[in-house]
């Protein structure tokens, strides 16, 4: 029976981000080239998205490419960005038929002119959908964006936009990729490495971590509610005691 009977909709994560890892180490174990673990990660992507809607989550965020992959080979970036050029056209009948809204976060500049006008297209295309948002992280890195939240805040300092006495945690917020996100509640990695790599290093500071050893090509849905389940058996305290809870 599947684990999806288990969750209870009551109580979902509104915020699902996940570390997309073990593509090349699935590649190695199945013998083929490091870009068919990619290929075969998409895949992957296709069963967690539709998972997600499937189930109600508001909110999925995928750490698709960091600012620290443009250190990989040339040629492997060419094909993650081909990739991604190809995957935004297949999935857009996906995305219309489960009413997901396509979002991206991170320095979008920074790809290539064809990815980035894909991305912008099945964007505005999904623009009305009300069911699941898909952020997809391209370029992204947790550190990069708080440099860039500092400095538009610095700059607002200076011209009297925004004084000292009133910089908080909302108007840090408000800098963010993410400003239009809630908090992450649950942030899952793939592949058994138990590390954040950079990635919404802000907005996890309450999430519930879980780290399954499933390499990414083969993460499937039932996966998905298996973390969501263990997340549910969780109690998440915010810095109180149990008791405070009760
Ligand atoms: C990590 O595996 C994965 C990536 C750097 C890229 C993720 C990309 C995809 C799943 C496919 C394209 C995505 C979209 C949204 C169309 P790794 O290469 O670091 O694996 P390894 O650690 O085993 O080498």
């Amino acid at each position: 029976m599947s684990l999806k009977s288990n969750i209870r909709k009551s109580d979902l994560p509104k915020h699902i981000a996940i570390i997309m890892d073990g593509n090349g180490r699935w590649a190695k174990q199945q013998g083929l080239r490091r870009v068919l673990g990619h290929q075969n990660g998409t895949k992957a992507v296709r069963e967690t998205m539709e998972g997600a809607a499937e189930l109600g989550v508001k909110h999925l965020t995928l750490y698709a490419f960091s600012t620290e992959n443009w250190k990989r080979p040339k040629l492997e970036i060419d094909t993650l960005m081909k990739l991604l050029v190809s995957s935004l056209k297949k999935e857009l009948s996906t995305l219309v038929k489960n009413n997901i809204r396509l979002s991206a976060i991170g320095n979008l500049q920074a790809l290539p002119p064809k990815a980035n006008k894909e991305l912008h297209e099945v964007m505005d295309k999904t623009a009305t959908h009300t069911g699941l948002t898909l952020t997809l992280a391209l370029s992204y890195g947790a550190r990069e964006e708080i440099v860039k939240a500092v400095k538009d805040i610095s700059e607002k300092v200076k011209n009297n936009i925004i004084s000292l006495e009133n910089l908080d945690e909302t108007i840090i917020n408000e800098h963010l990729y993410t400003q239009n996100l809630p908090e992450v509640d649950l942030l899952i990695r793939t592949s058994g490495e138990c590390r954040v790599s950079n990635f919404l290093l802000w907005q996890i500071a309450y999430a519930e971590l879980y780290f399954t050893p499933v390499l990414w090509p083969e993460f499937n849905k039932e996966d998905l509610f298996k973390a969501i389940v263990n997340y549910q058996q969780r109690e998440r305290r915010f810095g109180k005691t149990s008791e405070q809870l009760q």
